[in-house]
């Protein structure tokens, strides 16, 4: 069975850090063959965290779609084709990219798209790590997800899991079909713990780990280093992998 992992939280609070934690942690500790690695954030930047390049997205195979399609065959075939294109594969894992659909209006059509690739595809993986945009507006992109396991991120600050709180209320008021939920608070600074779990029990959440905030973390992110070059000694790698072992079932 493939387990689907997704990420939600407010902006800039360390869901595409987190997720690309989660994705490295499936191919050093699982061992079970390729993850899918789904990028539905139009301004995406967790290829760069894995360090590989994108060639195409599915937004940008569907807008080639409405203009392009070569006589002879449908738009199905042309479309699975393309799609086929967007996928970039690389050491543990493959990557596709949602990337953006051109012109106003909702990305409805994108994201049910991108629903039915990642039924097709999940079956060939053993995980899929959804990482999502930032904000409570986009967790209807969950929607039609099947998720086993979804990761809520938060800062280490009140406003930021109060957010956190807001997001997991919606979460269960959509009746998503999430099998698990569990919260972070990333960037800990090793202060005032016990008050940070009693805001978010204040807020009907239960933490399942802290992640420290780490200035290797930050020093990597500014030399545009990707995940795979963060040692293990890095306390935010390990925070990570000690939350995940814990939690994914
Ligand atoms: N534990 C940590 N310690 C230090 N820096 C961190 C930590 N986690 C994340 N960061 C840094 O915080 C910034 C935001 O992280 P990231 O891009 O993962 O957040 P995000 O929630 O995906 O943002 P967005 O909402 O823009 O998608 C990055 O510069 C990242 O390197
Ligand atoms: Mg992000």
């Amino acid at each position: 069975m493939t387990k689907i992992v997704a990420m939600a939280g407010k902006g800039g609070v360390g869901k595409t850090t987190i997720g690309a934690f989660l994705i490295r942690y499936f191919i050093e500790e699982m061992h079970n063959g390729p993850v899918l690695a789904v990028d539905l954030d139009p301004n995406s930047n967790l290829n760069e965290l894995l360090g590989v390049n994108i060639k195409t997205t599915i937004g940008e195979a569907r807008e080639l779609m409405k203009k392009d399609v070569p006589q002879g065959i449908t738009k199905d075939i042309w479309l699975e084709y393309k799609i086929n294109e967007a996928i970039v594969e690389s050491r543990g894992f493959d990557l596709l990219v949602m990337g953006r659909s051109e012109g106003p209006g909702c990305y409805c059509a994108v994201n049910s798209l991108a629903k039915n690739i990642i039924d097709t595809l999940k079956t060939n993986y053993p995980y899929v790590v959804v990482d999502n945009e930032a904000g409570m507006e986009h967790i209807n992109r969950l929607v039609t997800q099947d998720i086993d396991e979804l990761f809520v991120i938060s800062d280490a600050t009140p406003r930021g899991i109060e957010t956190a709180g807001r997001i997991m209320s919606l979460v269960k008021e959509l009746r998503l079909n999430i099998k698990r939920t569990h919260t972070i608070i990333n960037r800990f600074k090793g202060k005032e713990e016990d008050t940070l779990r009693h805001i978010a029990a204040d807020n009907r959440l239960t933490i399942s780990g802290l992640v420290r905030e780490d200035e290797i973390i930050l020093k990597a992110d500014q030399h545009r280093e990707t995940i795979f070059s963060i040692p293990k000694t890095s306390s935010a790698l390990s925070d990570a992998y000690t939350i995940f072992r814990t939690v994914i079932e």
